[in-house]
């Protein structure tokens, strides 16, 4: 970086933005080189770069990576064979071109008879001429043969490397929508994207990097050992001095190499990640003009990032050249040897020229190894964070005595026995104590300030966490008892942030039901009130709505999350706040179909207008994570207490800026919550 980018960063010069980034990035790249030297990077484990407790850390061997690998392979594991034997042939017929050249060379070139034993069943090579010609011939149709045998190897391997990339993403995909609730939010979207592509595509190349071309590297150098070993067995002791030496030299390497690019790959995890969320949050970003600042986050993340990848290519570099060093200089040394030897006349020039050729189809091989080793590390590296990932604990794993719920037989009591409840990674709980029985089919209203717990009462209806403390039951068994998605198909659930995805309006709200029959959504959009604005665009219920449901406003999103409910035919409901970004308008019209939706469900509603939490069987005040009041409204209302006082607040409120209220369109009757 110029000393230039330092100066515009104290002048604070508005295009100064790739100076700024590259220094911004500098000192924790200086951090990471230092670990890299004191070889402090973690090689392994879950998340090494967030504070966890000691002891969650786990590294994995190379060859713990290479079982599991193995693993991965097992049910390829005829094709592979079969890969593995034409690769075998291809290599060893790659092997004999050489030979050629030294029969040219010695017989047909220089003249000299053949060997007698050849000559005796051959008498027509007498003549140099057909020597020639036949040699030539026999070299191009080996080559041409051993083209089409590799080919079809290489094709064979190529499907194993694209069917284990699918199961791999697969299986990270299956498991990770089946983490629990927090750790996915810790990954966050993009981050997952990112292992699914980067990680997971690079474990199927291992297929190249630790089989096919480790495979034909060790045939080749084999062959062409025992070749040399046949034509001069001295020669080939000088040459093999050499390969001890790279092995070391390598060794040290090596275990440098993966944890660095472990640290890329992460890096490449979170920029991704940050990247995805940048874009998910656009209007956030734009409403506060922050794209200057996420775009410089975002650059300098990427400049960490180049960094490492630039000193991991210093690491790469340096065996490739000594590897790009050895072939010629050991050429060189072969051919002073071997010219000594054919002046002497222990050797034939044939026999040295073709040794030549070996002595490079002995070298190659290990180089490409060597170059490919750095992939390989990369690859393992991947395969490293997949397993870490595969290693998470599912959420809610099922017990040995658990069932699925009948959605037939389950009547809908839901009663919480003191019940406490702390997030993970929390240290206050954010609920306490809780008890409270919610007779089947009944609707209860949560009620309480902000940050009370209501949507954590929810959340734990849901299943989307267990209880730390105490237990709920259904029907009077414990939820846990449930298979956890036999037990959510019982839930419907509608929140004030509604999540659509991209597709056609008719889709998200058959989300809820694949197998629904038009008629059957047509009738849960027009329960929702939705049906009037659906028939308005320009496609009805085929409009296309945009990622996250972009093109509707936000009522008319709740409308289509709650004709997603109503299609589900839920056994227990939860609304939570959702008909919050409602206008008044349209919110009177959706209360009779959400009274419907209700009706003989039992329904946890968090709400604010007062008509729809005084309609409510039970009302439940929360307050600091502890239930404070219970009761119907009439009789809160006679009993006094917080209810009553948000009430009457309420009322005050409402008369004395009913004005001020009115222009919000929020309607008068909303409890001060
Ligand atoms: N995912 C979470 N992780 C940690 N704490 C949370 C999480 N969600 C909510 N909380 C905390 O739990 C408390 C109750 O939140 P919540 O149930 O959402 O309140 P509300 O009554 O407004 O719905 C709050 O103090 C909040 O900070
Ligand atoms: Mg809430």
């Amino acid at each position: 970086m110029s000393s230039d980018a330092h100066q515009h960063e104290q002048n604070g010069a508005p295009h100064a933005t790739n100076g700024r980034r590259a220094s911004a990035s500098r000192p924790r790249f200086e951090s990471y080189r230092r670990q890299v030297r004191r070889r402090e990077l973690p090689r392994g484990g879950r998340h090494p770069d967030r504070d966890e407790p000691p002891g969650r850390h786990r590294s994995r061997s190379a060859a713990q990576l290479v079982r599991a690998f193995m693993g991965l392979l097992r049910p390829f594991r005829l094709e592979m064979a079969a890969v593995l034997t034409s690769l075998t042939l291809a290599t060893a017929l790659g092997l004999l071109p050489p030979a050629g050249t030294k029969l040219v060379v010695d017989y047909a070139l220089s003249g000299r008879p053949l060997p007698p034993e050849v000559r005796a069943r051959f008498p027509r090579l007498a003549e140099p001429r057909t020597i020639l010609l036949v040699t030539v011939l026999a070299v191009s149709v080996v080559s041409v043969v051993r083209i089409f045998i590799h080919l079809w190897g290489r094709w064979h391997s190529t499907r194993i490397t694209k069917q284990i990339q699918l199961n791999l993403r697969r299986a990270v995909f299956e498991h990770t929508v089946r983490l629990p609730l927090h750790r996915v939010q810790e990954l966050r979207s993009g981050g997952v994207a990112s292992i699914l592509r980067e990680d997971g595509g690079s474990v199927g190349e291992l297929v190249f990097g630790m089989i096919f071309n480790p495979w034909r590297a060790i045939i080749q150098l084999i062959g062409s050992l025992a070749i040399l070993a046949w034509v001069d067995w001295t020669l080939l002791a000088g040459a093999a001095i050499l390969l001890p030496l790279v092995y070391f030299s390598h060794r040290a390497w090596i275990d440098n190499i993966r944890p660095q690019f472990r640290a890329i790959r992460k890096q490449r995890e979170m920029i991704d990640a940050g990247a995805t969320e940048a874009f998910a949050g656009m209007r956030v970003v734009r409403a506060f003009s922050r794209q200057k600042r996420e775009a410089g986050r975002f650059a300098t993340e990427n400049n960490l990032m180049a960094r490492q990848e630039l000193y991991a290519w210093w690491w790469m570099r340096t065996v490739e050249m000594v590897w790009e060093a050895l072939i010629p200089l050991a050429s060189a040394a072969l051919l002073f040897f071997g010219g000594r030897r054919v002046l002497e006349g222990q050797l034939t020039v044939g026999d040295l020229m073709m040794f030549l050729v070996y002595l490079v189809m002995l070298l190659e091989p290990l180089a490409i190894l060597a170059q490919s080793a750095t992939q390989f590390q990369n690859s393992l590296s991947g395969l490293d964070r997949v397993l870490d990932l595969l290693a998470e604990p599912r959420e809610m794993p099922a017990t040995a005595h658990s069932t699925a719920a009948d959605r037939r037989r389950i009547a809908g009591r839901i009663e919480f026995e003191n019940v406490s409840f702390v997030y993970p990674g929390a240290t206050t709980a954010a609920l306490r104590d809780v008890s409270l029985v919610v007779p089947a089919g009944r609707a209860v209203a949560l009620v309480g300030p902000s940050g009370a717990g209501k949507t954590t009462l929810s959340n734990l209806v849901a299943r989307f966490y267990d209880p730390t403390a105490g237990r709920i039951t259904l029907d009077g068994r414990d939820l846990r008892d449930y298979d956890v998605e036999s037990f959510r198909s019982l839930l419907g659930i509608v929140e004030q942030d509604v999540f659509l995805f991209d597709g056609t309006v008719y889709d998200n709200i058959a989300y809820a039901r694949r197998d629904a029959a038009a008629a059957d959504v047509r009738a849960a959009a027009a329960a929702a009130n939705a049906l009037e604005f659906i028939e308005r665009m320009p496609q009805g219920m085929f409009t296309v709505i945009g990622e996250r449901g972009v093109k509707l406003s936000g009522g008319q999103r709740q409308r289509l999350a709650i004709a997603r409910a109503i299609l589900a035919d839920p056994k227990l409901l939860i609304l939570d706040e959702a008909t919050s970004n409602l206008d008044t308008e349209s919110e009177r019209l959706i209360q009779q179909s959400l009274k419907t939706l209700m009706r003989g469900r039992t329904s946890f509603v968090i709400a604010h207008r007062l008509s729809t939490i005084a309609g409510a069987d039970l009302i439940v005040v929360i307050e600091a994570g502890r239930i404070s009041q219970t009761g119907s409204h009439a009789e809160l209302m006679a009993r006094g207490g917080k209810y009553r006082r948000m009430v009457e607040q309420q009322i005050h409120m409402t008369l004395g800026s009913a004005a001020s209220l009115e222009g919000k369109g929020e309607g008068n009757d909303l409890l001060p919550l």
